[in-house]
Parts: C-alpha cells; structure tokens; sequence
C-alpha cells in the first residue's frame, strides 16, 4: 500500500470508529457507556464462597463469585464473554450487591439493575436478565448449602 493509499485506509478506519462511537452515544446511557469501558470487579476471585455461572439464550456467559461473611457480600466479581451492555450490567450489579446481605441481594431484580444503569435499549435488556440470572444463581448455591446444613442438623 503506497503513502496515500495508507492515510486514505487510516482516515477511513478512524471515521468508522468514530461513526461507532456516535452510535453508542445515541444508543446508551453516560453510565453504561461508562460502566462499559471502564468495567469494574472484573476477574475471578480464588476460591469464592459462592459462585454462579449462566449461559443465556445469546449464546453469552456470565459468572459471578461472591467472597461472604457473616451472610454479607465483602466482595463480588464477575467474568463474562458478553457484550459491552453485559460487561456494563455486571460492573454495576457487583457495586450494587458489595456490602450488602444475601437475603437481600436475592430480591434485586433485573429492573432495579437497569435503573442503576440509567435504562438500557431494549434489544440489551435480557443482557441484565443474564446478570441478575447468573447472581440468582450462586445465592441458590448458598440456599441449598443452608438446606443441606439444616437437613445435617436435623
Ligand atoms: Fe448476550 Fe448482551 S447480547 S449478553
């Protein structure tokens, strides 16, 4: 590629890139955008307390761990192979359930995600389905361990 071909390609690469972000501009909020570029909890902890993993009908994965004490979330992390609204939905929901009880983390909904999130489109609404799933999913964990432990005293 000659000189002049290359910047052509370079302009044409940066006017793309710039279309993008517009777009993701109008689509989303200033803080999914923010969430999104700048996730945070990212990462697996070693040898959480509890740990869920869903694959949602997107064909995306989320997994959550959860270190607890005294049945209180210290600390929640996330990993995931979704999109930038998922990356999005699981730095929030890990910010929102850290220091919080696990009877309580139990009840946050799908909805509640998405107002700390400032809405998000609609085609990316099942993504903080797939975050409250994959939540919901390592608190069963903890149910059922409590079962067992009930049944064992029993
Ligand atoms: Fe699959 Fe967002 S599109 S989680």
């Amino acid at each position: 590629m000659d000189q002049k071909a290359a910047s052509s390609f370079e302009r044409m690469v940066e006017d793309l890139r710039q279309e993008i972000a517009d777009r993701e501009e109008e689509l989303y909020s200033d803080v999914v955008l923010r969430e999104a570029r700048n996730p945070r909890n990212v990462g697996p902890i070693e040898d959480p307390d509890l740990r869920g993993k869903v694959h949602g009908w997107c064909g995306d994965t989320m997994e959550i761990f959860l270190r607890v004490e005294d049945k209180t979330i210290q600390e929640a992390t996330f990993v995931t192979d979704g999109c930038g609204a998922t990356l999005a939905c699981g730095s929030m929901l890990t910010q929102m359930v850290t220091g919080m009880r696990l009877e309580k983390a139990e009840w946050v909904l799908p909805k509640d995600l998405m107002n700390a999130l400032h809405g998000l489109p609609e085609e990316h609404e099942h993504c903080a389905g797939l975050a409250i799933s994959t939540l919901q999913n390592a608190l069963l964990n903890w149910r059922m361990s409590q079962m067992e432990d009930e049944e064992a005293e029993a």
